[in-house]
């Protein structure tokens, strides 16, 4: 495996790689992996001759007053796992190179970005869009690993593609929990032992509007409610939102049919955590 930094000598692996009739698999990541990761960089070696895993803390997604500075990062540890996945190189970019000053040029998804983690978080899909778009114009891969704990991020993403004609299939893979379901992330490791315990909730409740769902709830307003007094249940979490969304648009849903996306943010302790459940109710009889 091989790190490179510069721009020109990815762009020549590439070539290289394309002449030879490779296939190529991106994975974009932001460092400090975890078996979520480490899934999708599988997935990409399984699926692709060549495998690209970028690293870079993206400085443009992160708001005023967020963790850009304290975002965890340690290449060395990254660089074993990813060679264990089976990437062939890690895109390790500088923020001045991928910046350069003065920068000028962002792309904005509207409407879908407007609501769930996108109106707390002004601007963060701008700045993922952007990033994102960039590294696919670097790194014109066949196919582009994301995961569904983002799925905000993954249909921004996919409408971008779409959007902008970018000939990258967007393949989206599912999340990896802790046995006690909570989703991995890298910012669970600001979580303290009694704080990791309660974020167990998160899952649960989503696990519970299943349950719901699966007894033939379709009232959006009755699954809200019944993630709500779950995580009220738990002192230490304090949720952002709870919603249920077309999948597609992102709206909010009265009543559950078609794709429907039921996502959560809460803050726990210094951590903010986001989970959701993507349920196809298209195929079901009722
Ligand atoms: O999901 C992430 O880690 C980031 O948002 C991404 C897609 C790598 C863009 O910086």
């Amino acid at each position: 495996m091989k790190l490179i930094t510069s721009f020109d000598e990815m762009r020549d692996a590439v070539k290289e790689h394309r002449r030879a009739g490779d296939s190529i698999g991106l994975v974009p990541t932001m460092g400090f992996f975890h078996a979520g990761h480490v899934s999708l960089m599988e997935s990409a070696d399984h699926e692709n001759d060549m495998v690209v895993v970028s690293i870079f803390v993206n400085p443009t997604q992160f708001g005023p007053g967020e963790d850009f500075e304290d975002y965890p990062r340690n290449l060395d540890r990254d660089m074993e796992m990813a060679e264990q996945a089976g990437a062939d190189y890690i895109f390790h970019p500088a923020v001045e190179d991928m910046y350069p000053r003065p920068y000028l040029t962002y792309i904005s998804v509207e409407d879908i970005t407007e609501g769930l983690c996108g109106a707390k978080r002004r601007g963060h899909f701008t700045g993922v869009a952007t990033v994102v778009a960039k590294l696919f114009n670097i790194i014109p891969a066949d196919r582009a690993y994301f995961g569904l704990k983002d799925a905000q991020q993954v249909r921004v993403i996919e409408k971008m593609v779409e959007d902008l004609n970018f000939n990258i299939e967007i393949a989206k893979c599912p999340t990896i929990r802790e046995s006690d379901g909570l989703a991995l992330s890298s910012r669970n490791m600001y979580l303290n032992g009694e704080e990791r315990s309660a974020a167990a909730i998160l899952y649960r409740s989503l696990q519970a509007a299943g349950e719901m769902i699966s007894r033939g709830e379709r009232d959006a307003s009755a699954i809200i409610a019944g993630i709500n007094k779950l995580l009220d249940s738990e002192e230490l979490i304090e949720p952002e939102y709870v919603e249920v969304v077309d999948y597609r648009l992102l709206h909010p849903l009265e009543e559950l049919r078609g794709e429907v996306l039921i996502a959560l943010a809460a803050r726990v302790g210094k951590a903010r955590l986001i989970d959701n459940l993507l349920i196809n109710l298209a195929q079901s009889p009722d």
